[in-house]
């Protein structure tokens, strides 16, 4: 913007703008450059938009502060103290360092065995520390826990919020377990819990629900939330190689960990289910009263069948709030191929709510990874330091209700056996079904495929988990059955 001081008053505005236009837009290269001038001896300012060529909003001139007249408004900068210096530490504290707007201030980094982390693009005035109590009984009045796990992370962020500083967290299985009591203590003592980059990373799935949905009552949350899975699972569908060889790949990309069982079986995405539902539908739930069904058993074959019935497979993890039962469930499950949820690729995240008023939101992103979930981190930050500038909070008793939970959904499923082929097999495998009530939608065979090892599918109409849950025991235990049956829901 630029000030042209003293324009001739007889002159009209566009002959004064009309010589200068190519001069200001060879300078800004842009076609929304903007004037602000005024006429001489006059105090009205005139705003000029050169891409319009027209005259916009008369605008008061920026007045000269008095030289005594003190600052309207108080401006203190938070200090900040960071713990745990790792993949996300580190991308957060770039942010913090990199960032020189004024709105915070790193005054301590905190991590074990802390000389090796040492960064010489850290600020000398911040006090590296592997002492927790040096961390506690600072001046920093936020605190971002990053060290991850839960007995430490837990001492720490009590420790500060007793201590009376605010909590900014990533920690995602500290939240499930510990969230209702810890956001209770931290409202009891006028602090703040923030734990936004705690589900899906960079994608800002919770804050959405606290403040942008919250105006709506929200009655099921749908996700794909662990971009291991759905890494593996698209490397499947796209290449129809076997399950072992794209858990490798996913291994050899760092997009899985030695030791996968806590991705691969849904510990970690039920964790992020119960934050989504203790924010978005205000219930407590633990992670263990969450069924979790592995995605292991999933092969090349499955994605072939489920083209056949227009779907594709996803881990699926989603709660359905219906008066005081909460269905929740994580597990592999068909969705249609061109549903949002069928179109998620490699790592992404992917988030469906559903509100009584609004409908539903969706919500797609990173949801991993040291930058973007640094971002959801620096986020929490500044509205925690936003809050904290506007003083003191009142306690608001955190109003959560404690629902009966179960995976007592109702839908189509989709049956994979593996037999040793023989006449008959079809008629066992009716039989027990119609003893169960349960009626056959489709059968599908694919041809190919060694009698001795022969996979086919049976779809289900819709019926409830438990009704079909002793069918399968039975179905599986029968002579000519190799394995057990694969069961999934066809979700629509
Ligand atoms: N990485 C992601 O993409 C991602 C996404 C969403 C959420 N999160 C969450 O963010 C948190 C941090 O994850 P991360 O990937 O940054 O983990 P990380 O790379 O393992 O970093 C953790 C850091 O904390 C330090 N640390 C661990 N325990 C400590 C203790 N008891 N005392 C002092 N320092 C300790 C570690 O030191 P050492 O170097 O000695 O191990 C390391 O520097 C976790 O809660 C995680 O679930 C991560």
């Amino acid at each position: 913007m630029l000030i042209l001081p003293d324009t001739p008053p007889d002159l009209t505005i566009p002959a004064v703008l009309r010589p200068l236009r190519n001069v200001f837009l060879s300078v800004f290269s842009s076609a929304n450059a903007r004037f602000l001038f005024r006429a001489s001896g006059s105090h009205t300012y005139y705003e000029h938009d050169l891409s319009l060529s027209r005259i916009t909003l008369p605008k008061t001139p920026p007045r000269k502060p008095a030289a005594s007249s003190p600052s309207p408004r108080k401006t203190t900068v938070p200090r900040v103290a960071l713990a745990g210096f790792g993949t996300v530490g580190s991308a957060v504290a770039k942010i913090l360092c990199e960032r020189t707007d004024g709105l915070w201030r790193l005054t301590h980094i905190f991590n074990r065995s802390v000389e090796r982390k040492k960064q010489p693009w850290v600020p000398g005035s911040v006090i590296w520390t592997e002492d927790l109590h040096a961390v506690l009984h600072s001046d920093a009045e936020i605190v971002i826990e990053l060290i991850g796990g839960v007995t430490a992370a837990e001492e720490l962020v009590r420790g500060a919020l007793n201590a009376g500083k605010s909590v900014v967290t990533a920690n995602k299985q500290l939240i499930a377990r510990h969230g209702p009591d810890l956001l209770q203590l931290a409202s009891g003592n006028g602090c703040q819990l923030e734990y936004g980059a705690s589900v899906a990373g960079g994608v800002p799935v919770l804050p959405a629900l606290r403040t942008g949905l919250c105006g709506d009552r929200l009655h099921g949350i749908a996700g794909i939330l662990n971009g291991t899975c759905n890494y593996i699972l698209s490397r499947i569908e796209t290449d129809r190689i076997p399950f072992s060889e794209a858990l490798e790949e996913a291994q050899a990309r760092g997009y899985a960990e030695a030791d996968a069982s806590e991705d691969l079986d849904g510990g970690d995405a039920r964790a992020k289910l119960s934050i989504l539902a203790l924010a978005g539908l205000r219930v407590r739930v633990s992670p263990a009263e969450i069924r979790a069904r592995t995605i292991r058993g999933i092969d090349a074959i499955d994605f072939d069948y489920a083209a056949e019935l227009g779907c594709t497979i996803r881990q699926i993890s989603r709660a359905d709030l219906k008066g005081s039962t909460l269905f929740a469930e994580v597990g592999p499950s068909l969705v249609p191929a061109s549903s949002p949820f069928g179109r998620v690729q490699k790592n992404l995240n992917m988030v469906l709510t559903s509100g009584e008023y609004g409908g539903d939101v969706a919500f797609l992103g990173a949801g991993a990874g040291g930058d973007p979930t640094a971002v959801a981190v620096v986020s929490d930050l500044m509205c925690v330091a936003e809050n904290l500038s506007a003083g003191p909070r009142a306690h608001r008793p955190l109003l959560l209700v404690s629902p009966k939970v179960t995976c007592d959904f109702e839908t189509p499923w989709y049956l994979r056996f593996v037999v040793n082929d023989q006449p008959g097999i079809i008629a066992g495998l009716a039989a027990i079904l119609s003893a169960h009530g349960l009626n056959i939608d489709a059968v599908l065979q694919k041809p190919g495929f060694e009698k001795a090892s022969l996979p086919f599918v049976i779809t289900l109409e819709a019926c409830r988990d438990a009704q079909l849950h002793p069918a399968l025991q039975e179905m599986s235990a029968l002579p000519f059955a190799l394995r057990p049956c694969l069961c999934l829901p066809i979700l629509s």
